[in-house]
């Protein structure tokens, strides 16, 4: 068979039509709630600059490396995750438990949508509230008691995670060209107008430079080993590793396309939506005089506060949380897509396998949902936890990072050195040495330093 060979190189779910769409359907996937609503407020919590230049150094060593890694096992499976480790263990002649990392992976995306719909639709709940002028001059205690009433609303929460997990099935079951690639046609130029939209909103606010101070001035005092770990597992969460999506998505991807270009791209991107949904949230956050280091609450509490009290705010709070639901959308279709592709392989039309995963993932969602109400009491937490932020730590905390050092350790050491250089095809040989360095040694071990400091294994 040639290397162009259309047997050979494509999958069953067809591919991405262009280069473009596949880094701007990866790009997608990796800007979403972690970019927007995570990132400014671990920036916060962490001291601003200092923060930010550990999180880029990881960004460069473990997460362009890891991200190579990922799309080049989805193309060389050309297969939902738990299929494409299949065809690797057979190729590299190695043992059959790898395909756990598949397995891995699908299941930590499936559950991280379970409670990414409940959130997204704490976003699509605020667009509204936003545009029906709810947070027109609202005070400081004003917004702290509606973000607590929707937390105690089982319903309102239900009706918003429903309607956003039936958005998101219906993307996911019309397929990869009509569904997924059309998708991201229109909503990625969106996403980035909306952007820059409330960038220049920022800058009116008076406060521009106050924000770039803080996100770039680097305080030598705020570093700490925890930096470093909260900076690691962020890198991650954002870039979508170690959950099997960018291996389903390297699976749509032309044979042509370079996978270490693409994944710069991808990386760069994430990088610079990060930074700017930061310069666009700090302004707005001292042009009030409020906490940079709010916690969680940082979007959904301070934001409306200083919306409901700007110029424009009506409009400009509408849009910000337009653009939370925007990238939201994009991001839970690559969680769901592991999957489906998967169930599809089975034998499964894809309408009916997206809306089993839908529907399960939202079920279990429900459970995160009275959580936060009916179910807060002791007598249902597990382990101290309530089960939101268990579904949330059992996913992140550790099925991402062992799935991570696995994805790493795997590449890195298990499959054939040939095959993974013919699907790299880099030919700066000092570039291809830096990367190899990079997944064999400094990702596995960095990540295997945030892993267990979990547990407590560093002390306290
Ligand atoms: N990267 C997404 C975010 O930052 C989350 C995500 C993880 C999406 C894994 C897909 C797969 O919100």
């Amino acid at each position: 068979m040639t290397r162009n060979s259309v047997a050979e190189h494509t999958s069953i779910h067809g591919l991405w039509a262009t280069r473009s769409i596949f880094i701007l359907a990866a790009t997608g996937s990796a800007i979403g709630l972690g970019s927007i609503w995570k990132f400014p407020y671990i920036t916060g919590m962490h001291g601003g600059g200092a923060f930010v230049l550990v999180y880029l150094a990881c960004v460069l060593l473990v997460g362009v490396p890891v991200m190579m890694a990922e799309i080049l096992m989805g193309r060389r499976g050309r297969a939902s995750p738990v299929n494409a480790m299949q065809k690797l263990v057979q190729e590299s002649a190695v043992s059959r438990r790898w395909v756990l990392i598949g397995w891995l992976g699908t299941v930590a995306a499936f559950l991280i949508l379970s409670f990414y719909a409940m959130i997204a639709g704490w976003a699509l709940d605020y667009t509204v509230l936003s545009a029906q002028g709810a947070f027109d001059g609202i005070s400081a205690a004003g917004t702290l008691a509606a973000f607590a009433e929707l937390k105690l609303s089982p319903y309102t929460m239900l009706l918003w995670h429903s309607v956003f997990m039936v958005m998101t099935i219906y993307v996911v079951a019309r397929g990869v060209q009509n569904g997924l690639a059309r998708a991201v046609r229109w909503l990625m130029p969106l996403l980035f107008l909306l952007l820059f939209v409330l960038l220049g909103y920022a800058f009116t606010t008076g406060h521009f430079m106050q924000g770039v101070h803080f996100l770039f001035d680097v305080d030598f005092s705020q570093f700490g080993r925890d930096t470093f770990l909260v900076a690691l597992g962020q890198v991650f969460f954002t870039l979508s590793l170690g959950m099997a999506s960018m291996m389903a998505y390297g699976a749509y991807m032309p044979q042509q396309q370079s996978i270490a270009q693409s994944a710069v791209i991808i990386v760069m991107l994430d990088t610079i939506f990060s930074l700017i949904a930061g310069l666009m949230i700090f302004p707005i956050v001292f042009s009030w005089g409020l906490e940079p280091a709010q916690g969680p609450g940082l979007m959904f509490v301070t934001l409306p506060l200083a919306f409901g009290n700007l110029p424009f705010g009506v409009l400009f709070g509408t849009l910000f949380f337009a653009l939370v639901v925007v990238a939201a959308w994009l991001s839970a279709i690559a969680l769901a897509e592991p999957f489906v592709a998967w169930a599809v392989e089975k034998g499964m039309r894809r309408p009916t396998a997206a809306a089993l995963v839908g529907v399960a993932s939202w079920a279990l969602g429900i459970f995160s949902i009275l959580s936060f109400n009916t179910l807060s009491g002791d007598e249902f937490r597990i382990y101290g936890k309530t089960f939101y932020e268990a579904i949330d730590f059992l996913s992140s905390n550790i099925l991402l990072p062992i799935g991570g050092i696995l994805i790493a350790v795997f590449v890195g050491w298990t499959m054939k050195e040939t095959k993974v250089m013919k699907e790299l095809a880099i030919k700066n040989q000092v570039l291809y040495i830096a990367w190899r360095i990079a997944i064999r040694v400094v990702a596995p071990l960095a990540i295997l330093a945030v892993f267990l400091d979990f547990f407590g294994v560093f002390g306290a």
